[in-house]
């Protein structure tokens, strides 16, 4: 299966997303400002896989330090990765998978006194090493306990791209559908393209058929249709965070889905790994909403589309408020309502 992450021993290797499905391109990045810029430009996207690849971007910092000042002190070591763990945390604000990853090489960081840079930096290349395949763990984990969730023939909803590209591997709601595909139920996807950058469209539907899976690609207009027609069976899509009440930032549109769903009485699953919950906001309202540039909407493929003067707003996450939320898929496994007594529940798993 494609792997959007993987490291190299002295770089880290990334699939850039930005030409896929078009073109198979993949850059190596050699300092944390390659990868935070990686980051930023979603060459690498995906909640778990930009935690991930900011992992590896601190390990990066600490070994060109060390080649540059191999007798560099520890304050001075310590203040460069932090440093670096600020600016790559500065890529993208929404998920917390990001901020989660950082926070863990930090900890790391802080926890071991007697060693050397150069002992550290060894350290911090098998935690960064750890968060990457603990998370194709999860994912597979999130699969087996989606599976139930799944009827056989299922005709499944899914938007954006929260597969083995958005993650160290296998996927979330695509981990969902992989292993109902593997354990033989006879399902079919809808994928949204998902606008402005169309990751339904190039990503998911790139993934689906490479495994062979049945998929057929609409535009994010025609889900309402499709429900109204019973065509759809149930909607899963991934998370870049979720709150302490289970509500749930997702890729614009999500919100779309979800009222959609409730309107025509079809479950609307999230699925995400523990590293996305973050249990230090109580309500989704609190969550930063990444804006992107202008320029996303008023562009498709390097082409002006609109006119170019015209004003755009572009949130690239919503919001969707957990009464909307059917269940939660994570790797410790599936919660419901109410939230803010099941999310706490599995926090102490
Ligand atoms: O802007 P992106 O492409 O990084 O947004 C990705 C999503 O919204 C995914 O659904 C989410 O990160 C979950 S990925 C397992």
């Amino acid at each position: 299966m494609v792997k959007a992450i993987t490291w190299q021993d002295d770089f880290l290797r990334l699939i850039d997303q930005t030409k896929l499905p078009l073109t198979t391109e993949y850059i190596d990045c050699r300092d944390y400002q390659s990868v935070a810029q990686a980051i930023r430009t979603m060459r690498v996207r995906g909640a778990p896989a930009i935690g991930a690849a900011a992992a590896f971007g601190i390990v990066l910092a600490a070994k060109r330090l060390l080649e540059t000042q191999p007798s560099v002190n520890r304050p001075d070591y310590l203040a460069l990765l932090q440093t670096a763990a600020s600016e790559l945390q500065a890529t993208r604000p929404t998920a917390i998978n990001l901020f989660w990853a950082v926070k863990r090489m930090l900890q790391r960081l802080n926890e071991v006194t007697t060693e050397t840079p150069a002992e550290i930096t060894r350290l911090l290349e098998k935690e960064a090493q750890s968060i990457w395949a603990e998370d194709i763990a999860m994912n597979h984990r999130i699969g087996q306990f989606g599976l139930s969730l799944i009827p056989e023939g299922a005709r499944i909803l899914t938007h954006c791209n929260a597969g083995a590209l958005a993650t160290a591997g296998y996927g979330t709601a695509l981990g969902v559908i992989r292993a109902a595909h593997a354990a033989g139920r006879r399902i079919s996807v809808w994928v949204d393209e998902t606008r402005p950058l169309l990751q339904g469209a190039r990503l998911t539907a790139w993934e689906l058929l490479e495994d062979g899976i049945p998929v057929t690609l609409i535009t994010d207009s025609m889900a309402g249709y499709l429900m109204q027609q019973g065509k759809v069976d149930l909607v899963i899509v991934g998370a870049d965070r979720i709150v302490a009440n289970g509500d749930v930032a997702n890729k614009i549109g999500t919100y779309t889905l979800a009222v959609l769903a409730q309107m025509h009485g079809l479950p609307f699953y999230v699925a995400a790994p523990w590293s996305t919950v973050d249990l230090s906001l109580s309500s989704g309202t609190e969550i930063p909403i990444e804006e992107r540039s202008p320029e996303e909407v008023r562009m498709v493929a390097g082409q002006c589309i609109a006119p170019p003067s015209v004003p755009v707003y572009n949130p690239a996450f919503d919001l969707t408020p957990s009464r909307l939320v059917t269940a939660i898929i994570t790797d410790r496994g599936i919660i419901r309502p109410p939230y803010n007594e099941s999310l706490p529940e599995l926090a102490r798993l």
